[in-house]
């Protein structure tokens, strides 16, 4: 059988999905039909979790009880954070975070044919990584884990287990608003992860470990903490173009743009371009943002062509640092946000599934014998 291998799959379908849909031409993202724009200004990332999990948007009392579910199951078992004292402080929040998802599914008697236990796995998870990013958080500084607090919604509730102060109202709507926009993405790498592991019937939590590998990659969730790396060393906006076309001139990819495919402005770029105005302007902190904008329009200007623009992460990095959110959390905090997409996958896989077992093209030799050196 003969054939031509896909580099990265590129442009290969390899699943139907009702649940997100991009147009990379016209730099369109939209969750169950929804545009990101619309959810970005008008849900919430409860409502979108339920959204892309159920596929319709809930109605009050469906979304009171779905917030409920969330809230009820925040808190991390004793067994858990036994384990998280116990794992290498110096260590990625992102393999803290996979250890202590592996963990939580040792509790559970998993059975992934039946719809009960699939709607609560999803919910342990969505609830609880949060918790367990930010419990890891604090005890690599030796400070102990601050309980959920269910007067709080996801967002507000995360930032407060990382400090104990309940965040002002304007921090926590950004929190919630990048949420939102990273919460699903049609089938990057770490969605197609999570539904090769789901389509051996592995349990949920094991899919979600799977996931969070893949995004912990720089050329996908990774590069949301090396854009702030990157500003940083740049330091000046005189620095902006000769560091940046030297990195260029290098071949060098520049963190935080370019996709598969977008090959526009990413909508979700746009929107947290925003965020970063309001908020650093406000403050008149807009050091950083000045070098962010010029280095967007030194890229844009040399790789525009070519359909490299920002994306999602170049500048979800700025509003993180200015939520006092510490940089190696940024990937935890797209992975709170993504597993809701993951967990839709998840599920949309389960509905007709058949196990992934694509094929190779051989390149090696035959009838070899074991012939040692000497
Ligand atoms: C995410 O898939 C998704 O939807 C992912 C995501 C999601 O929500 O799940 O959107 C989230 O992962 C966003 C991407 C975050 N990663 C980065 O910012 C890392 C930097 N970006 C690149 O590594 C790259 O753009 C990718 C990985 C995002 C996409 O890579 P592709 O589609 O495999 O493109 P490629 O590497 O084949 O590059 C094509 C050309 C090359 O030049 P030529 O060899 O043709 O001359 O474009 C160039 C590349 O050198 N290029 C870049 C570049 N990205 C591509 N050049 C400079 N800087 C870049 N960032």
């Amino acid at each position: 059988m003969s054939g031509v291998v896909a580099p990265g799959l590129e442009g290969v379908p390899i699943a139907e999905s009702g649940i997100s849909f991009v147009d990379g031409e016209k730099g369109v993202l939209e969750y169950r039909g929804i545009n990101i724009d619309n959810l970005a200004a008008e849900s919430t990332f409860e409502e979108v979790c339920y959204l892309l999990l159920k596929g319709s948007v809930p109605s009050e009392s469906q979304l009171k009880d779905f917030e409920s579910h969330l809230c009820e199951n925040r808190k991390l078992r004793d067994g858990v954070i036994k384990i998280i004292r116990t794992l290498e402080p110096t260590g990625h929040p992102m393999d803290a975070l996979q250890a202590a998802v592996a963990a939580t599914g040792m509790f559970f008697k998993h059975n992934v044919s039946d719809p009960g236990y699939r709607y609560l796995a999803a919910i342990q998870l969505i609830a609880k990584l949060p918790t367990m990013v930010a419990a890891f958080a604090r005890i690599r500084k030796e400070q102990e884990p601050i309980e959920p607090d269910h007067s709080l919604g996801h967002a507000a509730n995360f930032l407060y287990m990382l400090t104990g102060e309940k965040p002002p109202e304007p921090a926590a709507h950004i929190l919630d608003v990048c949420l939102i926009l990273h919460a699903d993405h049609t089938m990057n790498a770490s969605t197609f992860s999570a539904r090769v592991v789901g389509s051996t019937l592995a349990d949920p939590f094991t899919v979600v470990c799977s996931a969070i590998g893949a995004l912990s990659g720089p050329l996908h969730g990774g590069a949301n903490e090396r854009v702030v790396k990157l500003l940083q060393e740049i330091g000046t906006l005189d620095n902006v173009e000769p560091y940046i076309n030297a990195k260029m001139d290098a071949k060098e990819k520049i963190m935080g743009f370019g996709h598969r495919v977008y090959k526009t402005n990413d909508p979700r770029a746009t929107v947290l371009r925003g965020l970063a105005d309001e908020l650093l302007k406000s403050d008149g902190d807009n050091g950083v943002l000045k070098i962010a904008r010029r280095v967007e329009e030194v890229v844009t200007a040399r790789l525009g062509t070519k359909g490299i623009y920002a994306n999602v992460d170049f500048y979800s990095g700025l509003v993180y640092n200015k939520l006092d959110l510490e940089t190696d959390l940024f990937t935890p905090i797209f992975a709170i946000a993504r597993v809701s997409g993951w967990l839709a996958h998840w599920l949309e896989q389960l509905e007709d599934n058949r196990i992934y077992r694509p094929r190779q093209i051989y390149s090696g030799e035959h009838g070899v014998t074991i012939a040692r050196p000497k």
